[in-house]
């Protein structure tokens, strides 16, 4: 008998395990599906019980987010301002690079989270938005004001659409190794074309660490990794 407990309770906690390193973007604030962990999702009842569609498609992707695979939004109609000239003279590019329109896409306060070019099921109706919460098909939903709404201003943001230049700002040499972290095992991984882009530090899919970073910043890990101070 107690054998038998033995087993269950091992099987058991197996399971447990197993569930927590298969949770992934489902167990996270990105999965906007209605059963998603957060308070920003889809409505129960709605046919959007799809995790990926409120970002990928595989159809008809808006190719206008360069480094952002399959994108599913209309591009963000607003511009942005950019963080200023840096202290280590590395100018950031003049306007938000793809793979970062893509994050600004939901987090600028502006566009629309609900913005989706190819709806889940038969059928292409979009770019349109889709119903959300309490808001209804055809009318946006944007970020709530809080820490999530960057705004359209990202002067305040450590620079992103930058290029990283070893040396400068006590930055690593891109071959330096990381242990540990999300999607990367040199700094060179972190690079989207050589530049500083938001999923350099965050990956948008990850549930190993808070904030989606790819790494803990416990110890300001995640500072050090690129700059050796
Ligand atoms: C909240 C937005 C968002 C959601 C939801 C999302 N992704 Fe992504 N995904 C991204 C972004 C942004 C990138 C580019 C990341 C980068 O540059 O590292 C990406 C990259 C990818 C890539 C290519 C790079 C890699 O890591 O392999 C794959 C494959 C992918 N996503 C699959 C999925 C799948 C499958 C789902 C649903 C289970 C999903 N994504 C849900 C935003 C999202
Ligand atoms: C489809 C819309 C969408 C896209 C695209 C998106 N996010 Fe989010 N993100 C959200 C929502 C919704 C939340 C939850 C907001 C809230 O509850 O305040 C969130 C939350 C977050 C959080 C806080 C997580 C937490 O647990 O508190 C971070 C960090 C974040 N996103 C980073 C990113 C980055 C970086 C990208 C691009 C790689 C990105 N997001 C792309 C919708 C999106
Ligand atoms: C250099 C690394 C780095 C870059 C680049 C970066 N972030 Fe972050 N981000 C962090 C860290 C570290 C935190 C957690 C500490 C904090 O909030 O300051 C964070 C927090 C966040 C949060 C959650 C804020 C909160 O308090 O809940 C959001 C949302 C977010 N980032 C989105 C973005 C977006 C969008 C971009 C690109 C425009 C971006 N990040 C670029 C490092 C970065
Ligand atoms: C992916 C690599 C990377 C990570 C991780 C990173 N940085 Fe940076 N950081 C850069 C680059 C690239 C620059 C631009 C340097 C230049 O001007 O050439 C920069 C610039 C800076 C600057 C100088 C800004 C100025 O005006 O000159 C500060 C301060 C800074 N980072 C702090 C941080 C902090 C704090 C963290 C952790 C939350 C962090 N960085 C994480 C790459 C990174």
């Amino acid at each position: 008998m107690k054998g038998k407990i033995l087993i269950v309770m091992v099987v058991a906690i197996a399971l447990l395990c197993a569930g927590v390193a298969l949770a992934g973007i489902s167990a996270t604030k990105h999965n906007l599906s209605s059963t998603g962990p957060g308070t920003v999702k889809a409505s129960a009842g709605q046919q959007n019980d799809e995790i990926c569609v409120y970002c990928h498609t595989p159809h008809f992707a808006n190719t206008g987010f360069t480094g952002a695979p399959l994108w599913n939004k209309a591009t963000p109609a607003g511009s942005y301002t950019m963080y200023g000239t840096t202290i280590a003279g590395t100018t950031p590019d003049a306007t938000p690079n793809g793979i970062t329109k893509a994050c600004l896409s939901c987090h600028d306060g502006v566009s629309a989270i609900n913005s989706i070019v190819n709806e889940a099921g038969s059928g292409k109706s979009g770019p349109a938005n889709v119903a959300f919460g309490t808001t209804a098909a055809g009318t946006a939903f944007t970020m709530p004001a809080g820490a999530t709404n960057l705004g359209t201003s990202l002067a305040d943001d450590h620079p992103v659409s930058i290029t990283y230049t070893a040396g400068k700002a006590s930055l690593n040499p891109t071959t330096t190794t990381l242990t540990g972290w999300t999607g990367a095992s040199t700094i060179a991984d972190l690079l989207r074309n050589g530049k500083v882009e938001c999923s350099s530090c965050h990956d948008p899919h990850t549930s190993a660490t808070s904030l989606f970073l790819r790494v803990s910043n416990s110890g300001s890990a995640l500072c050090l990794g690129c700059h050796g101070k």
